[in-house]
């Protein structure tokens, strides 16, 4: 293969067909699902979005209590993986490794016979891996489940052992609506990578977790809270930003490979944060948050100029998921809590119509070396 062909990242590449989203990014548009992405954020329940990916449809009321129902009865997570969750929480291990280890433990017994089947019990688990490590990390007793609550809400529950307010649990779910399909980055790849080989839903949903635990993927969202409460405690925006810029470091929240415009995803969150705050009579922080933005937006086009650097989704999501009250440290699983949806649909997508994934490489080694024994080496 000459070196023409060669497309580090296969930046550019097309390898699947998708009917699950469509991203544009110089409009700075989200399809999911056939709508736009505030559309879908706003209106759905998290078990809607993950119908409408499964099935390229909205449920009926009755399919809709159907599924929720089919999803509610398997979040439970049994003594092997408490264990495994336990210790990961024992010996403060990122919350992403503990979801990974949890994930794999908790869905022992799952086989490539029921895809489907496989989908919906990784996607109930998840929120219950992540809280049981939490409440181990904080010294609690885990919190059981509760059916009669919708995904986002048990969520919360298990996570403070309190019944979430209505505004708390919107906020959440609008969260896990907006970020649940971005085209094929990084983990979803993955994800379609592993069941290509004809692997189970179970084994992609587990290998997309470490792909997106990365910082250049999913490990963003901590620190964007870390600086938006040092611009609040600084008190000077422009001063703060100016500094940063100047000792050449980059502003978190803002910058995005794709999109070349504000990101469709920073409005919906941005919208949802700013109605939380305004509801639990907290303006202020979120009126330094939308200032900041302003002032950092404006410094980055005179810092860079032509390069375009607007706010990501990072930026909003650190804002609406603290207000809701999700410990920073779960920020990253929070995000594949949502996108297994997305993850599973794209593995489901892929087996309907497989074609084992399998790029080539260029080969830059040597040729037709001759074997040294180890002695004479
Ligand atoms: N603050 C300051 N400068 C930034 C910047 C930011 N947030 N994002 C990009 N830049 C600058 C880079 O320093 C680079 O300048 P250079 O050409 O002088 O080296 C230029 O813009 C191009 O950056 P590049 O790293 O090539 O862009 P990318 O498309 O590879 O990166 C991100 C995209 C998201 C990784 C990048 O914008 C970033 O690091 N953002 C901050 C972290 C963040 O918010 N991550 C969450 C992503 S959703």
């Amino acid at each position: 293969m000459s070196d023409g062909d060669l497309n580090r990242g296969l930046e550019g590449i097309r390898v699947a067909e998708t009917r699950l989203s469509d991203i544009d990014g110089e409009a700075g548009e989200l399809t999911i699902g056939g709508y736009p992405v505030g559309e879908l954020a706003r209106n759905a329940t998290y078990e809607e979005s993950v119908f409408l990916l499964y099935n390229d449809r909205l449920p009926s009321a009755d399919e809709l209590d159907e599924f929720r129902t089919a999803l509610a009865e398997h979040r439970e997570i049994g003594d092997e993986a408490r264990a495994v969750l336990r210790r990961a929480a024992e010996e403060e291990k990122p919350a992403m490794d503990a979801l990974r280890m949890g994930a794999a433990a908790a869905n022992l017994g799952t086989g490539a016979e029921d895809p489907e089947a496989d989908a919906r019990r990784v996607i109930a688990v998840f929120p219950t891996i992540v809280a049981t490590y939490w409440r181990y990390r904080e010294g609690d007793d885990p919190v059981e489940p509760r059916a009669d609550l919708r995904h986002a809400a048990n969520y919360l529950y298990m996570l403070t052992g309190e019944e979430p307010d209505e505004a708390a649990v919107r906020g959440v779910e609008t969260y896990l609506n907006t970020v649940i399909d971005h085209g094929l980055n990084a983990s979803t790849f993955t994800a379609r990578t592993v069941v290509s080989t004809e692997s189970d839903v179970v084994s992609a949903a587990t290998a997309a977790v470490g792909t997106l635990k990365g910082p250049l993927h999913g490990g963003a969202p901590g620190p964007v809270l870390d600086m938006l409460n040092a611009v609040h405690e600084h008190g000077d925006p422009e001063g703060y930003v100016r500094e940063k810029l100047e000792a050449g470091e980059r502003l978190m929240g803002f910058g995005h490979r794709v999109y070349r415009v504000r990101d469709p995803r920073a409005a919906v969150l941005s919208d949802a944060a700013s109605e939380f705050y305004d509801e639990a009579g907290d303006t202020d922080f979120f009126e330094s948050i939308e200032a900041f933005e302003e002032v950092a937006v404006d410094a980055l086009a005179e810092h860079k100029p032509g390069r375009d650097l607007d706010t990501n989704v990072e930026f909003y999501t650190a804002a609406l998921l603290d207000g809701v009250g999700v410990p920073k440290e779960l920020f990253t699983t929070c995000f594949a809590i949502s996108r297994v949806g997305g993850w599973t649909a794209h593995a489901l997508e892929q087996l309907d119509d497989n074609r084992l994934i399998r790029p080539l490489s260029s080969y830059v080694g040597d040729h037709d070396r001759s074997w040294t024994p180890v002695d004479e080496r």
